[in-house]
Parts: C-alpha cells; structure tokens; sequence
C-alpha cells in the first residue's frame, strides 16, 4: 500500500519547542494532509491538558530517545466523529509498537482511553490530537530508549519506554516513525470510509480500564462510573448509578481497581 502521510515530505526541525506547534502554523497556512513533523528533541512539548492545570502539562522529549511527531489531518468526515481520532491513532500506535517488537505478537500493549498507552511498566507513548482551522493535528509521544534516569524523578515510577519493555534491539525513530506512518494510513483511510468494527475491537482488545472505576471530565462536565465496554464508534461505555453512558471524548481525571488507585500520569 502506498503510505498516503508523507514521511517523504515531512518536516525536520532537529531541535523545536514543539512538533505540535509546527504542525498547527503550517496547517493554518494550508499545509496539505499528511504533513508530518518529526524533531529530535522538543523544548517545550505538551502533553494534554488536564482540568484543573494552569496550561498544558510538559512532555519529556530529550534528544535522540525517543519519537516525537505531529501529523496534519483534513478529515473529510463530520465533526461528530472527530473526537474519535484520537483513539484511533491510539490504535495505529499500539499495532505499530506491537509489531516492531521481537517477539511480536506476543508482547501487547494496552490503551488507557482515549490517548494514552501502556507497557508492562507504565505509560510509554501519549497522543494529543487539536484542531487548526479545518484540519487536526495529531501529535504523538513515544518513549523509545529512555532509561528510568533518562526520566524527571517525578514520572520514574510511572512511565516506561520500549528499552525499558525489553524491546532489543530498540527501534530507532526513524523505524519507529515509518511503522506508525503505514498503521496511521491504514486506519485513516478504513476509518474515512466508515470502517469502525477495527476500532471498536482494537480497543476493546487493549481495554486498560476493563472493570475499573473512573472519573471522566470534559469541559463543562463529567461522569463517574464502571468502565465497562467500547462502544461501536470507539466511545466508552460507563455503566453510572443512572444506567450506561456512552462517552465519545473526555479526560479519565482518576482510575482505581480492586484497591489500587493510579494518579493521572
Ligand atoms: C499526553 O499524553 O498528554 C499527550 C502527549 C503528546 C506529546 C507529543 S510529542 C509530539 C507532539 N508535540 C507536542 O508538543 N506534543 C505532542
């Protein structure tokens, strides 16, 4: 299949504040789909923001560890359906990780949904997905060759990296990137011809947050319930003390599971 996101075209700040953020200005300026960011090393990456917190949380993004890229996206799809994008680059991600490592398929990864993905050891990749004019940007995080001390004190017992997985050799970013350009074209492109069976059963296959409490916000508002399913279209399925709620975008502010309780990351 011809990778329709160009990795040929991408751009390649080497050092930036953020790809995301390059992403964002060239897309205003009509950049055409499939523009992809890629640096070495970000000084000002972010995360998602959380309620509550004054900005958007940082993202740790030294040199040469990891793959930090941005993809410009035009969706020809309603906007109903674009909150979906996340978890499915999500997906695109886990598959491509699945997929480059040794043993494959038998290491998994899980998805905390809708944007986060988990190793054995913690978090090891995030995505942020924003809108610039008529086009999403979907940034991803992926933490390639950290050592535990390659990470701030504060995130060391709570984010992993694929060394840490015990991915030998670990992929480069380059290997890392190209995996993810052919599982995000793949996805899309099922995905905009109203393909969403692959969603609902990728995610349902690396549910994190089968059985466990949650709290979910958005602005706005919020829920709390038993994470319980995934719905046809992605969604969460919360089972509340009103009855099933079907969630299509929200935060997962707080999660907890016989007896254990996970701070957000
Ligand atoms: C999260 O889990 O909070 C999402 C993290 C997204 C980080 C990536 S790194 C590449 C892109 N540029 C940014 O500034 N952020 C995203």
């Amino acid at each position: 299949m011809t990778p329709l996101l160009g990795l040929a075209g991408a751009v390649r700040p080497g050092s930036c504040a953020s790809t995301q953020e390059i992403a964002r200005s060239l897309a205003r300026e009509g950049a055409p789909e499939g523009t992809v960011v890629i640096a070495e090393t970000q000084t000002a990456g972010r995360g998602r923001p959380r309620r509550g917190d004054a900005g958007a949380r940082s993202w740790h993004s030294p040199p040469g560890l990891g793959l930090w890229m941005s993809f410009v996206l035009r969706p020809r799809l309603d906007t109903a359906d674009w909150p979906a994008l996340t978890a499915m680059t999500a997906l695109a991600l886990a598959k491509a990780i699945e997929g480059l490592h040794p043993a494959a398929p038998r290491w998994s990864c899980a998805i905390k949904w809708p944007n986060d993905l988990y190793g054995h050891r913690g978090k090891l990749a995030g995505i942020l997905a924003e809108t610039a004019g008529n086009a999403v940007v979907v940034g991803l995080g992926l933490n390639l060759a950290l050592r535990a001390e390659d990470f701030p004190p504060e995130l060391r017992k709570r984010a992993t990296s694929l060394r840490l997985e015990g991915f030998d050799p670990v992929p480069t970013a380059e290997f890392a990137a190209a995996a993810m350009n052919e599982r995000l074209t793949a996805a899309y492109l099922a995905f905009q011809n109203g393909d969403r069976d692959f969603l609902r059963e990728g995610l349902r296959a690396r549910f994190l947050l089968r059985g466990a409490r949650v709290r979910v916000t958005w602005p706005g508002g919020g829920a709390e319930g038993t994470a319980v399913d995934v719905g046809s279209a992605g969604e969460l399925i919360l089972k509340t003390a009103e009855g099933p709620r079907a969630l299509v975008a929200g935060e997962v502010t707080a999660w907890s599971r016989a007896g254990a309780s996970h701070p957000d990351y």
